[in-house]
């Protein structure tokens, strides 16, 4: 799957600067855009940022309460002409306090040729969908040969974790999953060990989990002062850890000690350090995860580097990913058409 830029096809279905498609995550979800085509619209949008083909500003964001945020997070990719921006927020207590999800958010797309706002659409399911892909195509590039797979948090994320990792790294066997919410971890292996090949296995522990797998994610809650669940101790030669929960979960000191600290945008690292997320402060950054993905950076050079692939979420991905559900919404006439 390439990026749908045909803007003529565009221009005849949607009167362009008159009105605007709304998408909402019913239609976003059943739009039948396949993971094998997310992987590969994400892995496009990596490889333009890896060659430095986009305008991308750090996010900026409001913090009415503390430890929670709302993001803006606009971007412009010039080779296919892909412009927009996603409206984040992350409530982590949303689940427990009223039954919301963490994460919930708009992306708005725009006409690069006129700045006319072309769609408005959900942006849980998609931002659900492109992080792990992000994270899948980091483990396959920088971990090919990996069987066993680590995910801790079984929520949204760890489950879309699971399902991409299954479909993303080739020679996958196992996947240990840890949850402090056991249940959490039930539901999970429930809901995808029918699916899927690979085995799934709920882990003892944190410390169980992290000796047991190569490749290693965490998707869990985001706060400023590290929760540092995994201890350095636990971390052996050769493991790849892919957090996208910044460094909450791990023990500061293994980014540190990292052969390889890599990361999605270091500006948006820098932003987040700034802003008192990294208060031993962010680790010395190897590369960037596109830069590794279009070949101008090394991933693993050696078998026993420990490499650590922070990926805090990028907008060159959601509006990759946003176009191509706009482009598909309208041959299939979905969505509900509103006045501009
Ligand atoms: N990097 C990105 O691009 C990106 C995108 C979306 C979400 N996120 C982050 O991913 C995280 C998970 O999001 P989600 O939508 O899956 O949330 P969720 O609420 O659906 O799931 C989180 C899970 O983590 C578990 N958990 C919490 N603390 C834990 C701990 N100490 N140990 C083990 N498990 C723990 C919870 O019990 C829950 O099951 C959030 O921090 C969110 O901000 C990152």
């Amino acid at each position: 799957m390439t990026f749908p830029t045909d803007r003529q096809r565009l221009a005849d279905q949607l009167t362009i600067g008159s009105e605007l498609i709304y998408l909402p995550r019913q239609d976003v979800e059943h739009l039948g855009l396949t993971r094998d085509a997310i992987l590969e619209l994400t892995r496009q949008a990596l490889v333009e940022h890896g060659h430095r083909r986009y305008e991308m500003p750090a996010k900026i964001g409001v913090h009415p309460y503390d430890n929670v945020f709302y993001h803006a997070m606009p971007a412009y990719l010039p080779g296919p002409g892909i412009v927009g921006m996603k409206w984040i927020e992350c409530y982590p207590d949303n689940p427990r306090t009223c039954a919301l999800p963490q994460t919930t958010g708009l992306l708005v797309l725009n006409d690069v040729h006129t700045g006319v706002p072309l769609a408005v659409m959900d942006s849980a399911w998609l931002t659900a969908m492109r992080t792990p892909a992000v994270t899948a195509l980091a483990a396959a590039a920088l971990h090919p040969d990996a069987t066993t797979f680590g995910m801790f948090g079984c929520g949204v994320q760890g489950i879309e974790h699971v399902r991409y990792a299954a479909l993303a790294m080739p020679r996958l066997e196992t996947v240990h999953v840890y949850d402090t919410n056991g249940a959490a971890a039930d539901a999970l292996i429930a809901t995808l060990q029918p699916e899927l090949e690979v085995r799934i296995i709920k882990g003892a522990s944190p410390e169980a989990v992290t000796r047991s797998a190569e490749v290693l994610s965490s998707a869990t809650v985001i706060l400023r002062r590290p929760l540092a669940v995994v201890k350095d101790a636990w971390v052996t030669t050769g493991q790849t850890i892919l957090p996208c929960d910044l460094n909450t979960f791990w023990d500061p000191r293994t980014a540190r000690r990292a052969d390889k600290y890599l990361v999605d945008s270091v500006e948006e690292h820098e932003l987040f350090a700034s802003m008192g997320y990294f208060p031993d402060g962010l680790p010395e950054v190897t590369a960037e995860i596109g830069e590794v993905l279009a070949g101008v950076q090394p991933g693993r050079e050696h078998a026993d580097e420990i490499i650590v692939n922070s990926n805090i979420g990028m907008a060159v991905c959601d509006i990759a990913v946003g176009n191509a559900l706009l482009h598909r919404a309208l041959e299939r006439g979905v969505g509900v058409r509103l006045p501009l």
